[in-house]
């Protein structure tokens, strides 16, 4: 039975938004709505809460839910990557307030026919867009030898990428892999239970799979710079990442936006520019769960929270 998706790292981020006037809020990873249901249960100013997610059956529930506050919301059908373009489609100038909450809701990971788990008998998919043009199955059945290692290596961090692309391929060449389960069973042999971490052995090459199918870490770099020009002065954006490639990205643009130095690479190493600083950051390190949440809710044992204000 699928489980209801828990909002991870909750009241740390609303802490950080309870002295802000929240009158125009984006949720860019609705989910299933539960950090946007906070926001209004604890924000009566919200005028207009605009909640994007790629995924149809999200945005189902989360209207559901969130429908006590029916007049305030804006549900967008799409990626966040075009956050400025969806708030221009809606007339809306600059917003005080943004969350993105990064990857997969559980209850993604728990539909089978998503192909998001190792766990789960399903096809091959890992769309959080449904109807996006790519999916694991082309990439796992097509790919050459090459490209799949790398999308082992860069994305998941997977230490034996390059037998892991090696196995693929051989299988593939005598029989399509079409599921989940199938790709699981056919790895386990090299990749077997690595004890130590505790973790499954299929979590990382899942992991690269997902990243590249979805182009998690693309439209992340897309949407930072567009978070912080959207932001009315003195506006906070709020972002939970999932694994260290995400993490770096976000710490790398908040470190930026908040610098006065541009580091000017097309005239050569060392040059530095002075540039006006857009923002400042307001976690010096990211927070983490509590051991509690961390116990309550294992899907957060790896996320990190970074939060930015925009200078007035
Ligand atoms: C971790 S869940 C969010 C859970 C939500 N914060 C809650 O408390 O219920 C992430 C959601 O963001 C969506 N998502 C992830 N990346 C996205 C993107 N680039 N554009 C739009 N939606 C995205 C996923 O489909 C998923 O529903």
């Amino acid at each position: 039975m699928t489980q209801p998706h828990l909002s991870v790292l909750a009241a740390e981020v609303m802490q950080h938004f309870s002295e802000q006037q929240c009158r125009i809020v984006v949720d860019g990873t609705l989910g299933a709505g539960g950090h946007s249901e906070l926001f209004l249960q604890n924000h009566p100013e919200i005028e207009c809460l605009i909640g994007i997610d790629q995924d149809p059956t999200a945005l189902a529930i989360a209207r559901e839910r969130l429908s006590p506050w029916k007049d305030k919301l804006l549900l967008v059908r799409g990626n966040f990557c075009d956050l400025a373009q969806h708030l221009r489609t809606h007339h809306i100038a600059k917003v005080n307030a943004i969350l993105l909450d990064l990857g997969v809701s559980s209850m993604q990971l728990d539909q089978a026919e998503k192909g998001f788990s190792f766990m789960r008998e399903g096809p091959l998919d890992m769309r959080m867009n449904p109807d996006a043009p790519l999916s694991a199955l082309e990439v796992i059945n097509e790919y050459t030898e090459n490209d799949l290692g790398r999308i082992f290596r860069d994305y998941g961090e997977e230490k034996q990428w390059r037998a892991v692309a090696r196995v693929i391929v051989q299988a593939r060449s005598k029989e399509k892999i079409l599921t989940t389960l199938q790709l699981s069973d056919l790895l386990m042999p090299l990749l077997g239970w690595k004890k130590s971490r505790g973790s499954n052995p299929m979590t990382l090459v899942f992991q690269g799979l997902r990243i590249f199918v979805n182009r998690e870490l693309d439209v992340l770099r897309e949407v930072l710079p567009q978070t912080i020009e959207q932001l009315t002065p003195g506006g906070r954006a709020a972002i939970i990442t999932f694994h260290s490639l995400e993490d770096r990205i976000v710490k790398d643009a908040f470190r930026f936006a908040a610098s006065d130095k541009e580091d000017n690479e097309g005239m050569g190493c060392g040059i530095f520019l002075d540039k006006k600083p857009l923002a400042r950051v307001l976690t010096r390190k990211p927070i983490l769960p509590s051991a509690e949440e961390m116990d309550r809710n294992s899907r957060s044992r790896s996320a990190k929270l970074r939060v930015l204000e925009k200078l007035e």
